[in-house]
């Protein structure tokens, strides 16, 4: 019934009713747009109304500025500032093991909070205190900040979305106060100007850019020196607003980090990089913390030609003296003496390029094989005169024995010879028997035929050295028996 009624009722009022619904239609798709619609501050609004044909650039910076308070983040009181970093790294100067300067300049841009940082969680870096000698990398790179502060947007009337303003009207607007907790030097570049940048977009949006250059301490690990890698981090932070006003974050993704074509040291190659988003929590508060890992391989050319090829060859020289005649004392001891000295220079020069780290290196452990082999190739030297020395010595006692057997024997004949005398009687016979028979006693026989006849008939053969020296004694025993 009511829906008839109803249905009569708007019959004749029918073109009144769709009028309505399209204005209420309206008004409901058009409440949102005013909803959204910015509002300005009243300044920008009265600049902008002044303007109507151009654009007075001057006359909207300056009505940004009325009513403006730097001191005070945008939001006070609000969400906490979202700061987006991205870096350009164009080059990497040095990456050094050992401290090039004095600690000074360290100890004094530290001491600020960081000793108020009791316990840092999380950190990328370990902080070796004051036991290892700081180990840096240097970096120059475009220093990138986004953030968005709607004190400063305005209407983007004429096609104007964009200011880009010149670094001094960086000191009129409020700035994050980022810096590098692991900076040790930084150096902001002036040439020409200030190597900075300011863009201030309608909707507020804030892009600051900077040229840095940074040396921030890397704390390496030598245990594989030379064929080590190594991993350098840049810590960003904010210095005074925890996390409740300022969060980091890295502002294109992937894309945040960004290396210069061609970027290349002397001894590392860069192997690639890795962001990172922690919290660093402290007794101040909890800070975001951004980091950028760098890793960087170091390229063994130099050590292979500087100090491997060097001391291999060193050692193949210490064994030429084990071709040489054992007899040319000069030479190979000369040789032994300079290969270990050539050593030791090597070992010190090469060490002397690095922190005095006390644990093992790789590169000790093949010059200190390089070494005990030229040690011990004089070692051996050693060893071999010595023995050598023995041998002689040995052989000396030997002939000296032999000649003195030689002489008791020949005693022992003169004794007998002089106690039966009968005994010459019959040697004619005997010697012209052996003389047939044997030569090999001869000598024994030709002592008591030289006493009787025809001593020079007794010699019919050569006799050897031993003999000359048996001969020699019995003649020496003939001299005397002929004499007496
Ligand atoms: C731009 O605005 C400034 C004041 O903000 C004024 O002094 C100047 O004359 C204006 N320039 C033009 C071309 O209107
Ligand atoms: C910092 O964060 C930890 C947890 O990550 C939390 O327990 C602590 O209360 C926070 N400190 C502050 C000051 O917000």
């Amino acid at each position: 019934m009511t829906i008839i009624v109803a249905t009569i009722r708007s019959r004749p009022i029918r073109p009144m009713a769709s009028l309505t619904a399209a204005f209420i239609l309206l008004t409901a798709l058009a409440t949102p747009v005013f909803a959204d619609a910015p509002t300005y501050r009243p300044n920008v609004e009265e600049a902008f109304r002044a303007m109507t044909e151009t654009v007075n650039i001057s006359a909207i910076l300056d009505s940004l500025q009325t009513g403006y308070d730097k001191r005070v983040r945008p939001n006070y009181g609000g969400a906490h500032v979202d700061v987006g970093i991205t870096m350009h790294i164009l080059s990497i100067s040095s990456l050094s093991e050992v401290q090039m300067g004095k600690g000074a300049f360290t100890a004094a841009t530290n001491s600020g909070r960081a000793a108020a940082l009791s316990s840092k969680s999380g950190g990328g870096d370990s902080d070796d205190g004051g036991g290892e000698p700081s180990q840096d990398f240097t970096l120059d790179f475009y220093f990138r900040q986004h953030w968005k502060d709607p004190r400063l947007s305005f209407p983007g009337l004429h096609g104007l979305e964009q200011l880009t303003v010149g670094s001094e009207y960086l000191s009129r607007i409020w700035v994050p106060d980022t810096f590098f907790a692991n900076e040790k030097k930084s150096y902001f570049h002036t040439a020409t100007t200030p190597n900075e940048m300011l863009r201030i977009t309608n909707e507020g949006g804030v892009l600051r850019s900077m040229r840095l250059t940074i040396t921030a301490s890397c704390p390496m690990n030598l245990m594989y020196f030379p064929m080590d890698r190594q991993l350098c981090v840049i810590e960003i932070e904010s210095f005074g607003y925890s996390m409740d006003h300022i969060r980091l974050s890295w502002h294109a993704g992937d894309k945040s980090v960004a290396i210069e074509q061609g970027v290349s040291l002397p001894q590392f190659r860069v192997l690639g990089f890795n962001r990172k988003t922690i919290i660093a929590s402290t007794s101040t508060g909890n800070y975001s913390r951004l980091l950028c890992e760098i890793a960087f391989v170091r390229s063994m050319g130099y050590y292979l030609i500087q100090i491997y090829i060097p001391s291999t060859l060193i050692v193949v020289i210490s064994w030429v003296s084990f071709w040489l005649n054992r007899a040319a004392t000069p030479a190979r001891v000369s040789l032994g003496v300079t290969t270990v000295l050539t050593m030791t220079t090597l070992m010190s020069s090469t060490n002397a390029a690095l922190p005095k780290i006390s644990y093992v290196k790789s590169i000790d452990v093949y010059l200190g094989t390089c070494f005990v082999m030229v040690f011990a190739s004089l070692l051996e030297y050693a060893a071999v005169g010595y023995l050598g020395k023995r041998i002689q010595m040995r052989k000396n006692r030997i002939l000296q024995l032999q000649k003195m057997i030689e002489q008791r024997k020949a005693q022992h004949l003169e004794l007998s010879h002089e106690g039966g005398p009968d005994a010459a009687d019959h040697a004619p016979k005997q010697t012209n028997h052996r003389i047939g028979s044997k030569q090999s006693n001869h000598r024994d026989h030709s002592s008591k035929q030289s006493v009787s006849r025809e001593p020079l008939l007794l010699l019919p053969t050569e006799p050897t050295s031993s003999d000359q020296i048996g001969w020699a004694a019995s003649g020496a025993r003939q001299l005397e028996l002929s004499s007496k």
